[in-house]
């Protein structure tokens, strides 16, 4: 097969997303192996959130998230100062904690179980990368975008387009997810000096920016240099010895496949790092804002980053007001551009034709608002924050199509927006965001898969017509009370105990992945679910 990618991928890359390639996907397919997983190992545990709000608690009993600790939470009882055990304290605004009282009973340690270990590399892994923001893109300013720990700059009012509130809006870049990780990691309330004592290894590398500067035009041996410095890095720490590195983990603010560079000729041998490919990182736990279906003993998918970064749980909390309230003349919308050149392989299994459907679809319906990318004179429309808001706070339902990969941030822009999303293929987000999205679809999205709208049998807005005022109400609350765990707090808050953000569940969900690891137990805990999906991705 021909390599599409570099000449089709780059303005989508650039700017939408949806950048990978699912046909070069298929390529993969054939190495599926189903992992056979025992059910019934994981005991659900209810936590209640005396939240100083009821909106921002998120409902754990609600829809029981994938991802359970049998230790209190953040956000259970009142906020104790962080506790940073023996590492220098993290720059902060906040008062440094107390001594540790001695002479009284000991109390429980709050951060039993959940110490992190956070290697200290050097800057050319990570800091370096930032200070050469220069040469990450030959689109994009990305210098604006890692500014403000990886949340970018301000939105200014015009961009807010007249539906954002002018605090806790940013104009994030999808791609800089492990440079907010990072920022975070460094105010995380557990972190420890001491890697025996960890639950976890955090690997401060970023590997997006870093393969993203060579993606058009390098030779292999250049992507692959610094992923490779990494893994001997890592090999001579004593903290790697401990465990054979299975219990660290890394992340990567691009979608797998951009890691996974097959060598051999094939379709995929001239696209991204081999990074997930070496020995190390196949025993470490790779966070990436899209996982390979075919790799789940290594990727998990958490959020893409979106313009939202609260402060304080008030902020979630009116914003959540205001997506309650919104009004939504339209029935569903679409924002995004067309794919429109798939080759015959496309057409009859690939997402492009799908998305090109979907979207004539919404162009033929009253009932639809469309916001298209790459339209004459408006190209950048469908990039501008304020308007895709202001689209998806208007409609009910918005409509979720593949691209070239299977995931879109848009999902997590329309779940923002209190919009329901729908959903062609189960890769776009059920067998993705397994810690972050209940496990219950159908309590927050509808699902209409690719074969109808292929065959042009599906009629979108007669589906979504047939759904009950009702039903669309209660999918929209559950949307809305998703909000604060699908979004990335404003790294230079104080680590607050405010509310429970997408990282919080992703430390979360690793120390637990850990826990199993080392107790020779499959990684992914109940996994009953996963073969349900299996023939969505066999016949790739
Ligand atoms: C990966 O983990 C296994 C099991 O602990 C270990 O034997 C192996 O050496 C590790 N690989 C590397 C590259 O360290
Ligand atoms: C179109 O696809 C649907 C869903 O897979 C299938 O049930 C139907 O038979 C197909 N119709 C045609 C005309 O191919």
């Amino acid at each position: 097969m021909r390599d599409r990618r570099p000449a089709r991928a780059v303005p989508a890359a650039a700017m939408d997303g949806s950048h990978g390639s699912a046909a070069a996907l298929r390529a993969t397919g054939r190495c599926l192996a189903p992992l056979i997983i025992p059910a019934s190992c994981v005991v659900w545990v209810l936590f209640f959130f005396p939240s100083p709000s009821p909106d921002v608690a998120v409902r754990r009993d609600g829809f029981l998230p994938a991802v359970t600790l049998p230790v209190q939470r953040a956000g259970d009882t009142p906020p104790p100062p962080p506790i940073i055990d023996a590492s220098p304290p993290p720059p902060s605004t906040s008062p440094p904690p107390p001594p540790p009282r001695r002479g009284r009973p000991a109390r429980r340690d709050r951060c039993a179980g959940r110490y992190v270990y956070m290697h200290e590399l050097p800057s050319r892994f990570n800091s370096d990368l930032l200070r050469d923001c220069r040469t990450l893109s030959e689109w994009t300013d990305m210098c604006r975008h890692v500014a403000n720990g990886g949340i970018g700059p301000r939105l200014p009012p015009a961009a807010r387009g007249g539906v954002l509130p002018a605090t806790g809006w940013y104009d994030t870049n999808q791609f800089t997810l492990e440079v907010i990780f990072h920022a975070r990691m460094r105010r995380y309330g557990c972190l420890t000096a001491d890697a025996s004592r960890a639950a976890a290894v955090y690997v401060p590398y970023y590997p997006g920016l870093d393969v993203g500067r060579y993606l058009w035009g390098f030779s292999n041996g250049v992507r692959d240099l610094l992923a490779e410095d990494l893994a001997e890095w890592l090999r001579g720490t004593p903290a790697w010895a401990a465990h054979g590195g299975r219990d660290h983990f890394l992340v990567g603010g691009r979608i797998a496949w951009d890691f996974r560079r097959e060598d051999g000729g094939g379709e995929g041998s001239q696209w991204g790092s081999r990074l997930l490919l070496l020995p190390e990182a196949m025993n470490m736990t790779a966070l990436v804002i899209e996982a390979s279906p075919w790799h789940r003993r290594t990727d998990v998918a958490v959020p893409y980053p979106t313009y939202f970064h609260p402060w304080r749980p008030s902020d979630v909390s009116s914003w959540q007001r205001d997506a309650r309230r919104a009004r939504r003349p339209w029935l569903f919308a679409f924002a995004g551009a067309g794919r429109g050149n798939g080759d015959d392989h496309d057409r009859h299994h690939g997402g492009g034709v799908v998305r090109d459907r979907v979207i004539a679809q919404c162009a033929r319906s009253r009932r639809c608002g469309l916001l298209r990318c790459g339209a004459r004179g408006r190209r950048d429309d469908c990039y501008d924050p304020g308007n895709v808001m202001r689209l998806f706070k208007s409609a009910a339902f918005c409509l979720q199509p593949r691209g070239d990969s299977y995931t879109r941030r848009s999902v997590f822009d329309a779940i923002l927006a209190g919009c329901v999303p729908v959903f062609f293929h189960p890769g776009s987000a059920y067998t993705q965001y397994r810690w972050h999205l209940p496990r219950d679809h159908a309590a927050y999205s509808v699902f209409v898969p690719e074969d109808g709208v292929r065959n042009g049998t599906v009629r979108l807005e007669d589906v979504l017509r047939r759904v009950s005022a009702a039903r669309v109400a209660a999918m929209r609350e559950q949307v809305i009370r998703m909000i604060p765990t699908v979004v990335y707090r404003d790294p230079r808050a104080p680590s607050a105990r405010g509310f429970t953000d997408a990282i919080d569940v992703a430390v979360d969900g690793v120390i637990e992945r850990v826990r199993r690891i080392k107790q020779g137990l499959p990684p992914g805990g109940d996994d009953d679910d996963d073969h349900r999906w299996d023939a969505y991705f066999d016949t790739q």
